[in-house]
């Protein structure tokens, strides 16, 4: 009997990477079970296609706090993570279009390994540059508006990239990624929906390989 991965997913929006996972585990070609998703946004549609399924979700909101707070606040929010977390006991945490930095002691107390998803291309081991399959290198992005900043350097190539999350942002060993030519007369919109198809085709694979990671 093949055991199934329990997955814990965290979103902060439409959630169609999620939807991804769902699908494949609905297909048959992903051993595995979103365990519990959890949401730092109440309007996260992503929330809806896992109330739908009968899966446990969470919404946890990041408290806003006054800038000397801000530390304790998020510590007593990444607790409340943890918690959640252990009662569902996930082997792997997906972080899918979650807008929120996790902290080094998050990342150590969680007890698995963490995975993100980001719209652009990474270096393998850091730097500041990316090669491409032809050779030619272009700019790492890192952080939010990755695709548009894509666009706005006139980039000919982006794409995407999954990674274990370290507490450096963006940053991690590439588990794997791909590429997606920018097109003439693509906009934000048009190339991010391009990059996310590639992304859901990517988060299915890693996590069918997920007992080698
Ligand atoms: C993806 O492009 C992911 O890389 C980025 O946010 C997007 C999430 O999309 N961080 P969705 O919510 O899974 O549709």
């Amino acid at each position: 009997m093949t055991t199934r991965v329990r997955v814990a997913v965290l979103i902060s929006g439409s959630g169609t990477n999620l939807q991804a996972i769902f699908d494949a585990q609905d297909a048959g070609t992903l051993a595995a079970e979103v365990a519990l998703v959890i949401s730092d946004r109440a309007d996260a549609y992503g929330l809806q296609r896992t109330l739908r399924r009968d899966v446990p979700a969470a919404f946890l909101p990041l408290p806003r706090a006054p800038k000397a707070e801000r530390a304790a606040v998020r510590a007593v929010w990444e607790d409340r993570m943890l918690a959640l977390l252990n009662a569902y006991q996930p082997d792997i945490i997906v972080s899918a279009g979650f807008l929120r930095v996790l902290s080094g002691r998050f990342l150590e107390t969680c007890g698995c390994p963490v995975i993100n998803q980001h719209p652009a291309l990474l270096p393998d081991g850091g730097g500041d540059t990316v090669t491409l399959a032809d050779g030619r290198q272009i700019p790492a992005l890192r952080g939010l508006g990755v695709v548009a900043q894509a666009l706005a350097l006139g980039l000919p190539v982006t794409g995407c990239t999954v990674h274990r999350v370290t507490p450096l942002v963006d940053d991690g060993p590439v588990l794997a990624h791909a590429e997606v030519p920018v097109l003439p007369g693509d906009t934000e919109s048009t190339l991010h929906e391009r990059i996310k198809m590639e992304e859901r085709r990517l988060i299915v694979e890693v996590l069918q390989t997920f007992r080698q990671l």
